[in-house]
């Protein structure tokens, strides 16, 4: 069978770390291909097309969908760069792998869902913690248990290290740049959320460090359809200081569980342990391409239509902040009723 031929939107930093290297075996095996790159940081550009052999390059998207006959596209841009990549790679029948968050604008995801569905092409949402082994250790223990609650906790340390994830109107806040894969991993766990509340402690302009203007502190409640519940906190007040601290807790009658990328622990005993270093980003990749190889949708653990329930429960809680702790339901901010401005 022939290569995949990629092509790239944005060779930055989720590309260079984690695609790229991903897609580096399956290219040496002959079956994929890095057809093309386009970044509009032109000096990136051609350093990582000379770093990966590339000789078509692009600073206009138009003209790598216009001149490049691809399969699949990688679009690793910042959220608020989303206008139509999704949309157009949909209608000429190309797979994409688009990074998290998939965009700020709810309504936006909708249409690139329904364009999406329409191309019937493969898409997967860079959630690559669903290929943690250790989440499928849990997948299969919660089969037998009666979760009840789960707990998250993430205490962040340090400074933003892009000028945009430290912006709240350009990545949202840490919430949804960041706390997303946790949200998603629960619903892996424990099905879809249906209802969300939030809190947050807010950052006063002069609160630094520059230019970081987001929140303080997340403070997030959901309640699943299954009708589990959950509760989230998210702190960035650990700014000058390296100690950090991350639990994911589900708790079932007479079962505590808890997961990290490497160990899974349940009732304080090992359930699991990484032993040989696995790398869920490149397995995320390798199920991508053997999804658009086989030309089956199916075939990976977060399509865009999947993902849009984790994306309308981060949006949501930001919804709910921003309207004093308002109860929301999802079905509703998907469906644009969640309208007007803050109260
Ligand atoms: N899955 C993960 O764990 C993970 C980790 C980091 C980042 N991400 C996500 O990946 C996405 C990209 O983040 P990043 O950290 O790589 O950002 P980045 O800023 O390092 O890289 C983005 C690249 O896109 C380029 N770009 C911007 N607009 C463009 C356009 N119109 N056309 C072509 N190129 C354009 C920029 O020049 C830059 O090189 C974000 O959504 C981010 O949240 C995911």
């Amino acid at each position: 069978m022939k290569p995949i031929r990629i092509g790239f939107i944005g060779v930055g930093y989720i590309a260079i770390n984690a695609h790229l290297p991903g897609l580096a075996p399956l290219v040496e095996a002959g079956q994929a291909e890095l057809r093309a790159f386009c970044d509009v940081d032109e000096k990136n550009l051609a350093e990582q097309a000379a770093t990966y052999g590339v000789s078509a390059t692009y600073t206009d998207y138009y003209q790598m969908f216009e001149k490049e006959d691809l399969d699949a596209v990688y679009v690793c841009i910042p959220p608020t760069l989303h206008t139509d990549q999704i949309t157009i790679a949909a209608e000429k029948g190309i797979a994409v792998l688009v990074e998290k968050p998939q965009t700020l604008d709810i309504g936006q995801a909708v249409r690139f869902d329904e364009a999406i569905r329409k191309g019937g092409i493969v898409s997967q949402v860079g959630f690559q913690s669903r290929y943690c082994p250790s989440a499928e250790k849990v997948v299969d223990l919660l089969q037998s248990r009666t979760p009840r609650h789960a707990l998250v906790q993430a205490l962040s340390s340090g400074k933003p290290v892009r000028y945009w994830t430290s912006r709240y109107e350009l990545c949202g806040g840490s919430f949804v740049e960041n706390t997303i894969h946790m949200v998603d991993l629960l619903r892996y766990f424990l099905g879809d959320i249906e209802t969300v509340s939030a809190f947050y402690v807010a950052r006063a302009p002069d609160e630094g460090p520059e230019p970081m203007n987001m929140p303080h502190v997340y403070n997030v409640n959901y309640l699943f359809v299954g009708g589990t519940t959950a509760n989230f906190t998210l702190s960035r007040v650990l700014t000058n200081t390296p100690t950090s601290r991350r639990s994911v807790q589900i708790i079932s009658d007479d079962s505590l569980i808890e997961w990290s990328a490497d160990r899974v622990v349940e009732n304080d005993e090992v359930m699991w342990k990484d032993e040989v270093g696995c790398h869920p980003s490149f397995a995320q990749t390798r199920a991508f391409i053997e999804a658009v190889k086989a030309g089956d949708p199916g075939l990976v653990k977060s399509s865009y239509a999947n993902a849009l329930n984790s994306l309308a429960a981060v949006l949501g809680a930001n919804a709910s902040a921003e309207r004093g702790g308002q109860c929301l339901a999802l079905d509703d901010l998907i469906a644009g009723r969640v309208v007007g401005p803050p109260v």
